[in-house]
């Protein structure tokens, strides 16, 4: 695609790309709008630098690529529900996100892109990264794609949380005032392989941190290929690694790709403001 609106500079070779050339405080025309959707369907993860964002242009920022979602977990900004604080302090030993995935897989109807600005970041580390998961599909040998192609998985919103996500959310100082009263276990089942609904292409839809079981299998039976498939879906070759700047805002596609929040500044804060947008259900 050539881009003659804005300036699209990829990251690496599989995902990841920089847009240059737009204030998204400002009000964007028709054409930038367009190419930006299609700059972050081409490259998975789109990221803008030295924006300034106020939360209530961040949501409008986030319209443009759907609705606006309410996460389950956390209550939102009281001028912006639809904003969660993310938010480490000095002495959370640890953080949110900090495990391979892909957001709110646990839903029916799964959020489909995430918009994430930094507002304060430590001076190294808290980078975030992310894969390719059409790389991670194709790459499979066609026995293994035979095998997979019809499986149905079961994602868990607690599978990574040693007793329970909430336990998990109140260990982190800064955000255990955010959480809501009432915390459910939400689980959703989900091809092991989806389409995307936009590109048509095929992508791999397992993550560590959620997806527990194979339909109609056991957890155990299940474990050795989800762990497989979640090993293989993250080798260098198929990721890319963000570091933040203040003023960075990162857009990404939940649909095709997973992430994992890096948790290596122990000691410094980190501050950010979360959209995701709602999503419809994978097939
Ligand atoms: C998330 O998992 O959505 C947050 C990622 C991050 O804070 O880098």
């Amino acid at each position: 695609m050539t881009y003659d609106a804005i300036e699209v500079v990829p990251l690496t070779g599989a995902l990841g790309a920089e847009v240059r050339g737009v204030d998204l405080s400002q009000s964007l025309s028709n054409r930038v709008k367009s190419q930006i959707h299609q700059a972050f369907l081409d490259h998975l993860m789109i990221f803008f630098r030295d924006q300034t964002l106020e939360p209530e242009r961040h949501v409008e920022i986030a319209r443009q690529f759907g609705k606006p979602a309410i996460y389950p977990f956390l209550k939102g900004l009281d001028s912006a529900p639809e904003i969660n604080v993310l938010l480490k302090t000095e002495a959370d030993t640890v953080n949110f996100g900090g495990v391979w995935h892909s957001d709110t897989a646990y839903k029916d109807c799964p959020d489909m892109g995430t918009l994430l600005y930094a507002h304060e970041v430590p001076l190294a580390g808290g980078d975030t990264l992310f894969a390719n998961m059409y790389m991670a599909y194709e790459a499979l040998s066609d026995g293994m794609k035979a095998m997979i192609d019809g499986l149905v998985a079961a994602n868990n919103s607690d599978k990574s949380y040693i007793g329970g996500r909430a336990a998990g959310l109140r260990k982190l100082e800064g955000m255990k005032g955010d959480m809501k009263d009432r915390i459910d276990t939400l689980e959703a089942e989900h091809p092991v392989v989806r389409t995307h609904p936009e590109t048509g292409r095929r992508s791999l839809y397992v993550n560590a941190a959620h997806t527990l079981r194979f339909k109609d299998m056991t957890q155990e039976e299940s474990k050795p290929l989800i762990d497989y498939l979640c090993a293989h879906a993250v080798q260098p070759e198929f990721t890319c690694r963000l570091r933040w700047q203040p003023g960075t805002l990162a857009v990404w596609d939940n649909r095709c790709t997973q992430h994992f929040a890096v948790n290596d500044y122990s000691g410094h804060r980190r501050l950010m403001h979360r959209v995701t947008i709602e999503g419809d259900r994978p097939h």
